[in-house]
């Protein structure tokens, strides 16, 4: 079920995207960079979350169409500044080559600040949305995309790149504290944005939105427990990304509490997440899917 959820999806999501990335004229080879840094086979989780948080509701897809568009600007936005030279430096993405070596460092600088200054303006510009939503979803996603949000997990992603972390209860504690830190942060927030704002553009308030804000946060830190374990376990012909946290000196799970343990605790988030679904959804089969995809994704 899910799988065919998925990719039903995954069609109309980037039928959309590409309506919008039409739209750029000159300068043509901006343009041409966007493209090739947003239509490059990306698995589109975050607007598909959109997209199921309209069917548990039974609404319409209208209301988010164009903030799935917005959203997933901003992930790919993130991904290409995240490959850069200065911070990750990987060569590949999604099984193609990053946009820095596709078309120069400086154009993939431009391509990221422009998707993301472009995700605003689809949202200020849409049609779909009142404007009392479209000034509350933009209040989130700078939020969730901002200091508070990706941009600040990234940052301190950076900053514990090659930390040599204390052998001591303390320095370990510290250590587990800061590395909850980023991954709630660099990807946990895009994806409650994922669940919150398809819940603000369709006017959901009260209890269910409180569980499933939980909800997004449960699966975030699973979500990227889960690329930590790829990176070491994935192959390349699935995931399209060379694994390189080893050799960058990275704080991820897999490094500070051991692949098994990595794993179990992967296991204990997913869990907690399905309990959210079955207590206040009543087991939303495509939901329970999902949660159970995010511990056994290959890509
Ligand atoms: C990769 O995100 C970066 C993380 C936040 C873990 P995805 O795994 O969603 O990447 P794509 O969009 O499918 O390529
Ligand atoms: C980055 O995490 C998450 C972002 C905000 C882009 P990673 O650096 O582990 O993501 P990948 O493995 O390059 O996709
Ligand atoms: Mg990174
Ligand atoms: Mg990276
Ligand atoms: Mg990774």
């Amino acid at each position: 079920m899910l799988k065919k959820y998925l990719s039903e999806k995954k069609e109309i999501v980037e039928g959309n995207l590409q309506k919008k990335l039409q739209k750029y004229e000159y300068p043509d080879e901006l343009a041409e960079g966007m493209e090739y840094a947003v239509m490059n086979g990306g698995k589109r989780i975050r607007p598909i979350l959109m997209y199921m948080i309209c069917d548990l509701f039974g609404k319409e897809y209208e209301a988010v169409e164009d903030v799935a568009v917005a959203l997933e600007f901003i992930h790919c936005y993130s991904l290409v500044h995240d490959d850069l030279p200065a911070m990750d430096d990987d060569m590949y993405r999604r099984g193609k080559l990053t946009t820095h070596v596709k078309y120069g460092e400086a154009p993939a600088i431009l391509v990221g600040d422009v998707l993301l200054t472009e995700a605003f303006n689809v949202i200020s510009n849409s049609d779909k949305i009142s404007d009392k939503s479209k000034v509350e979803i933009i209040l989130k996603l700078s939020k969730y995309a901002g200091f508070y949000g990706m941009v600040g997990g990234q940052f301190v992603d950076i900053k514990s790149e090659n930390q040599i972390i204390e052998k001591s209860e303390k320095g370990v504690a510290e250590a587990r504290k800061t590395l909850s830190y980023i991954h709630q942060h660099k990807t946990g927030k895009l994806l409650t944005a994922a669940i919150e704002l398809p819940l603000i553009a369709l006017g959901i308030e009260g209890e269910k939105k409180k569980k499933l804000i939980e909800y997004s946060e449960l699966i975030g830190i699973a979500f990227q427990i889960k690329d930590d374990i790829l990176d070491i376990e994935g192959d390349f012909l699935e995931t399209g990304k060379e694994s390189n946290d080893e050799e960058n000196h990275k704080m991820t799970y897999p490094s500070l509490y051991g692949l098994e343990k990595s794993k179990e605790m992967l296991s204990e988030y997913l869990k907690k997440a399905n309990e959210i679904i079955e207590k206040y959804f009543d087991g939303n089969e495509l939901f329970v899917e999902l949660t159970d995809y995010f511990g056994n994704r290959k890509k």
